[in-house]
């Protein structure tokens, strides 16, 4: 029997659960599960077919052949991360932004300066599908050096049909080229176009964007599988939210959406109403809003490098995780937060966030892989799933966390294939 990958020995084996739960809450995060002197086999289709300590392994597998024997001894191996939630198709260099922020503008006043999304949505328009992909491509590269292997990918730097399709088109294209996968998102919804009100782009995301994605899925040209909207007073209210997710969910899409980011807009209760998936900022989420998460549930995707980067007070991640709400973490990459290391992130989640180091990597992991819907197959190194992970050069895992910036990293391994090394 031939298989792809072995990996041999590992100082510490970081499966982060065990027993195939889909997600971890509570003091449940707190403890990842580790294997000392660990090792694990991945098959020929990028799956993993066991898990266990090396003295188990070793002899079972004696005379079987392998692809690929990576000696992990004095090493660790934690599964790839999932970065649940992403913005990575765009054109044009908001760099200038970040200096008139430092000197005390607020994303609200860049945003009516005429920059912000506008300004991106303006680039993102006259951009080709070639040329966005081919931007594109360096940015999941980096992404991939830093551990990701999976990513939540949103459109939403068009505000019209033919844009918002072009970026699903090059999202689609690719997850087929590129080691990263790619769950994407459709985010029509992401402001409100110039000369427009909100009212007249909700009718046009219902009546005439929606059409054109299920036309264009069916086709197998696009594949989103989730819809999102920025719910934020001044942006896409309460009712018109509703209208939008209500219409994305009858084409059979997850709901994970913006909410509850610069302003309380009852995030939480609209989704415990509409059953959503996820919803991701959440920094004035109610305490109401968190119970009805918790028993929904409803994925709360956590993204400290906003709030740092507009020194806003970071979300309440502790009153979160003690409420129940499975949390997760993502690096909101796009051009206002320019972050590609889930590394970085979960090292703020930790200093900004209070949260601990085992609740980071479970948040970056199995828990943002099921806000995905795809915990079963992704997010821990657990029989049955792929066989993505980073062998860290360390014999402690958490020197990926605590080496904030370059962590040791050596290998990056994608369905069993080792992709950066
Ligand atoms: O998740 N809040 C809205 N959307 C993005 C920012 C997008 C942009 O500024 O280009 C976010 O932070
Ligand atoms: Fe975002």
């Amino acid at each position: 029997m031939k298989y792809k990958l072995y990996i041999k020995n590992a100082t510490q084996l970081v499966t982060v659960s065990k027993d195939n739960k889909p997600f971890l809450v509570g003091k449940e995060m707190s403890n990842v599960e580790i294997i000392e002197n660990g090792s694990l086999i991945v098959d020929e289709k990028g799956v993993i077919v066991d898990v266990g300590k090396e003295q188990d392994i070793g002899p079972k597998y004696r005379d079987a052949e392998f692809e690929r024997v990576i000696d992990a001894s004095g090493k660790s191996v934690i599964p790839g991360f999932v970065d649940g939630h992403t913005h990575p198709v765009f054109a044009g260099d908001r760099v200038h932004e970040f200096a008139m922020k430092l000197a005390g503008a607020t994303y609200l006043e860049v945003q009516q300066a005429g920059g912000g999304i506008t300004f991106t949505v303006n680039h993102t328009r006259q951009a080709s599908e070639d040329e966005l992909l081919s931007l594109l491509q360096p940015r999941l590269d980096r992404m991939l050096r830093q551990g990701t292997t999976t990513i939540e990918a949103k459109s939403g730097y068009g505000l019209e049909k033919d844009t918002e399709m072009k970026m699903l088109k090059v999202l689609h294209r690719a997850n087929k080229i590129h080691p990263v996968e790619i769950v994407s998102t459709y985010l029509g919804a992401h402001s409100i176009p110039k000369g427009s009100t909100a009212a007249q782009a909700t009718q046009d995301i219902v009546e005439n964007q929606l059409p054109e994605l299920a036309r264009l899925r069916a086709a197998g040209e696009i594949s989103p599988a989730n819809i999102d909207v920025f719910l934020e007073k001044g942006f896409f209210e309460l009712d018109d939210t509703r209208r939008i997710l209500e219409a994305g969910k009858a084409l059979g899409l997850e709901i994970n959406f913006h909410g509850d980011e610069l302003s309380y807009m009852a995030s939480g209760e609209l989704a415990g109403e509409l059953k959503a998936r996820a919803i991701s900022h959440l920094e004035k989420v109610s305490e109401e809003g968190m119970k009805t998460m918790a028993a929904t549930p409803t994925f709360g995707v956590l993204l400290p490098t906003t709030a740092y980067v507009l020194r806003l007070e970071a979300p309440p991640a502790r009153r979160m995780i003690e409420l129940g709400v499975p949390v997760c973490l993502g690096s909101d990459f796009n051009p206002n937060a320019h972050c590609l290391s889930m590394p970085f992130v979960m090292n703020l989640a930790c200093v900004l966030m209070k949260m601990n180091m085992n609740e980071s990597l479970i948040a970056a992991t199995l828990n943002s892989a099921a806000s995905l819907n795809i915990s079963n197959t992704h997010g821990s190194l657990e029989v049955n799933k792929f066989g993505d992970m980073i062998v860290i050069d360390s014999p402690r895992w958490e020197h990926i966390i605590y080496e904030m910036v370059d962590p040791p990293i050596l290998n990056v391994i994608k369905k069993g294939t080792v992709v950066f090394s």
